[in-house]
């Protein structure tokens, strides 16, 4: 461990090693779980700017950060994408990542290519063009599929993340389950979060993922890997060669083992998802980091807080 690193130890003796960074609120699609029809973006003006970025993520890499994720709203929105990406990449980081729908990211995949951002993880919660629009409300499943296939052909770890909803999708479980296996590329099944639009209908759609084992079970055997303690999801290989995971954040939720810090568009530093209160980081000079990241970790919640009216698309997923 650096001699810096115990800065970033709560009493609970979790290392924050792990950093999110939430790029803008925008996206270009609509998924009903996670936004309103008309949602209402925060100002262009108030991102952090790429040097601000930079600036804040290399004193957390100074302190211990050793994984960096971009992720949005769509993270591919923002035009200033590629300088982040090149800059971010010059830090020492063990693994930078990116969590995307894919609209936008064909285009950019040779770019990605000659940086360290080789960790794709891509939102796809329908295999059926029709359903995909019923989620997402725009019709562009082709174009995200093409995107999705041509990164994994092109070298990069890519995996999907699709959140599972009773009555939504669920009826495409085997299918992802074929798909995985069809294309080497590994499903991660989320239990769908009762946060901000969610709230009002978590009840109706929530499926753990206790439910969804055993709707594979009849068809399928389950055979658990093992996972890094810090780890998100709990990872099975399946007997037709598919690789998938589960993210009980719902029904057993991860928060004993938790690394993770959490950037919003603004600079903000979050101690957790389900938490509004942080610290801006943009205007503190190296030598403020410390304090400022033991008052964070010192809010860390050790247990899932019930309530969070906020927004996914405005915290970062
Ligand atoms: N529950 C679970 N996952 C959600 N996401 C957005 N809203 C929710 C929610 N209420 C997911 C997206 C994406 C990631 C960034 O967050 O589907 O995979
Ligand atoms: Fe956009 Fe992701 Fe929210 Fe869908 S879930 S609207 S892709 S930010």
């Amino acid at each position: 461990m650096s001699t810096l690193g115990h800065y970033m130890i709560d009493k609970h003796g979790r290392r924050m090693r792990k950093l999110r960074i939430s790029l803008l609120d925008a996206c270009n699609l609509r998924c009903f779980y996670c936004m309103p029809e008309h949602p209402a973006f925060k100002p262009q003006k108030d991102w952090a700017s790429a040097k601000d970025l930079m600036h804040i993520t290399r004193n957390l890499v100074g302190l211990g950060i050793e994984e960096v994720r971009l992720t949005g709203g769509e993270p591919l929105m923002r035009r200033d994408f590629e300088e982040i990406v090149c800059e971010l990449s010059t830090l020492p980081v063990k693994k930078l990542g990116l969590t995307t729908n894919a609209l936008l990211l064909a285009p950019y995949l040779p770019l990605l290519q000659h940086t360290k951002l080789q960790h794709i993880n891509i939102s796809l919660d329908s295999l059926d063009a029709e359903n995909f629009i019923r989620i997402t409300r725009r019709d562009v499943f082709g174009a995200v599929m093409d995107a999705i296939l041509t990164a994994k052909a092109q070298g990069f770890t890519v995996k999907v993340n699709t959140v599972m909803m009773k009555g939504v999708n669920d009826h495409e479980l085997s299918a992802f389950v074929e798909w995985s296996a069809t294309h080497d590329i590994p499903v991660r099944f989320l239990e769908v979060m009762n946060i901000g639009v969610m709230e009002s209908q978590f009840r109706k759609r929530f499926l753990p993922a206790s439910d969804m084992m055993a709707i594979l079970g009849t068809d399928y055997q389950l055979s658990a890997l093992s996972n890094m303690p810090d780890s998100t999801a709990r990872n099975f290989s399946v007997s037709n060669g598919a690789k998938i995971g589960f993210i009980t954040s719902e029904s057993n939720p991860f928060c004993t083992g938790c690394s993770r810090l959490r950037l919003t568009p603004k600079g903000q530093i979050r101690p957790c998802l389900f938490m509004e209160e942080g610290i801006d980081l943009k205007p503190l000079a190296p030598a403020d980091y410390p304090a400022a990241l033991a008052a964070i970790i010192a809010m860390k919640p050790i247990g899932r807080i019930l309530h969070q009216p906020q927004p996914m698309y405005q915290i970062g997923g």
